[in-house]
């Protein structure tokens, strides 16, 4: 199995390009399957977590081809098999969002429960109670969500809580839809209003994506469209914040600092110089960073998928933070391999308190989720002497030549097989 060493100390220096953004590329994909015509994506990221959708989809009858310039062209006009299988969905628990758009397009899907994962119990119960209120009859038969509905009927759902895909699902499935849907206290996460951008150019009817009132009139049909996927958000913070642990100074390019607002406000209070020119963000850190607290919540707040990584930042900080996990109930895996490193983290329930130690000493660590693995990498970034990661595919489901692009800024990593 891949592992990773990093031989720490480098401070990043120079300018890299961001890649497309994980979580809008795949709901985006699944789109596809609301039309017959041809949805072609740009600036798709690659990623493992893309090659297991575009499995996914293959195996649903969607015609799938990859041009060389990261573009991906989506077709499916013929759906063989409406099914989401086990051995897909444990892996990638966002093969959820096949749901909503082929009960629309089908009238029936079969998608396995996902089950618990590495950082929750992270129920789909917000996806099936919409969908049920879209008229669609579900059942759970042996571990699979089975769903049927001649045609969705649209409704007026108020979510009980704050779920991206949940959104995602159900605002595609509305789509197509007799009638006007309104989801009420909707995600607003920039993903979200890619997703409705996109649909929107297929011909569907959607007002309000970005706010916690989305309003979809559904049509009889969509049409094909081409689509450029959002810049990474996280995967600029995760970036942002290694180069803030390590005091050096980076430039990224292709990004939208705006949808970042939260995190670069928690650079800034660290003690990092962030500049924003025209899709670029910048950033300096010449001395020791600040111990900053966080509170996690949805958009526009801090995500929790920056939480690990500013727990490295705050690992090596002067003082000591506060940070508080309010999405995920069992988020915080990475603090105990911190600790190996040196890290001096004391965790009670949803909260951490991180005291700021001088250094950290390279050791052997294991990456336990996508977040997790990045706060590590960032960990051993600023460690004195080596450290390895072991089970870096995590890494590899979100983060696009990650080695490549910290060897670009100077860090000394390497991958070993
Ligand atoms: N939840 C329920 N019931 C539901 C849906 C969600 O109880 O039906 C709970 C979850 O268990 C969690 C909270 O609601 O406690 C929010 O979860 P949400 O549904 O928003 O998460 P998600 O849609 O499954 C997406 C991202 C995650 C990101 C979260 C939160 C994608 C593909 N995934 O997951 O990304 O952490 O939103 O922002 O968009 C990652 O990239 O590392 C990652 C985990």
């Amino acid at each position: 199995m891949d592992r990773l060493i990093i031989r720490g100390g480098v401070p990043l220096s120079g300018e890299i390009r961001v890649s497309g953004a994980k979580n809008a590329a795949l709901p985006l994909m699944c789109a596809s399957l609301l039309t017959g015509e041809q949805l072609t994506l740009s600036n798709v990221p690659h990623l493992r977590d893309v090659s297991t959708m575009l499995r996914l989809l293959a195996q649903i009858g969607v015609e799938v081809s990859l041009d060389d310039r990261l573009g991906l062209s989506l077709k499916a006009e013929r759906l063989s098999d409406p099914v989401a299988p086990y051995d897909l969905v444990k892996t990638m628990r966002a093969s959820i969002l096949v749901l909503g758009p082929l009960l629309a397009r089908r009238g029936e899907a079969r998608v396995s429960l996902p089950g618990g994962c590495a950082i929750g119990l992270r129920p789909v119960d917000v996806h099936i109670k919409g969908l049920e209120s879209l008229g669609a009859v579900i059942s759970v038969e042996q571990g699979y969500i089975a769903a049927r509905a001649k045609r969705l009927k649209g409704a007026r759902i108020l979510m009980d809580l704050v779920t991206v895909t949940g959104t995602e699902n159900l605002m595609m499935a509305a789509c197509l839809a007799e009638g006007t849907t309104v989801l009420e206290n909707a995600a607003r996460e920039p993903e979200v209003v890619d997703l409705a951008q996109c649909l929107s150019a297929m011909g569907a009817r959607i007002r309000g994506a970005g706010t916690d009132l989305i309003t979809i009139e559904g049509v009889t049909g969509l049409h094909g469209a081409a689509h450029r996927i959002m810049a990474d958000r996280i995967e600029t913070g995760t970036f942002l914040a290694a180069a803030a642990a390590t005091g050096g100074e980076v430039a990224l390019n292709g990004v939208d600092a705006a949808i970042l607002d939260a995190v670069l406000e928690k650079l800034r209070e660290a003690g990092a110089r962030v500049g924003v020119v025209d899709g670029t963000i910048s950033l300096a850190m010449s001395r020791r960073p600040s111990a900053v607290s966080v509170r996690t919540a949805p958009f526009p707040a801090f995500p929790t998928d920056m939480q690990a990584q500013v727990m490295a930042l705050d690992a090596i900080a002067e003082g000591t933070s506060v940070i508080t996990e309010t999405i995920f109930e069992n988020r915080f895996m990475h603090a105990l391999e911190m600790q190996r490193l040196g890290a001096d983290i004391e965790i009670s329930g949803n909260t951490a308190i991180v005291r700021g130690v001088g250094k950290l000493q390279g050791a052997t660590v294991m990456a336990t989720d996508l977040r997790a693995s990045a706060s590590l990498v960032i960990a051993g970034l600023v460690a004195e002497g080596e450290t390895t990661i072991e089970r870096i595919y995590h890494l590899d489901r979100g983060y696009e030549c990650i080695e490549e692009k910290l060897a670009q800024l100077g860090a000394r990593i390497r991958r070993v097989h």
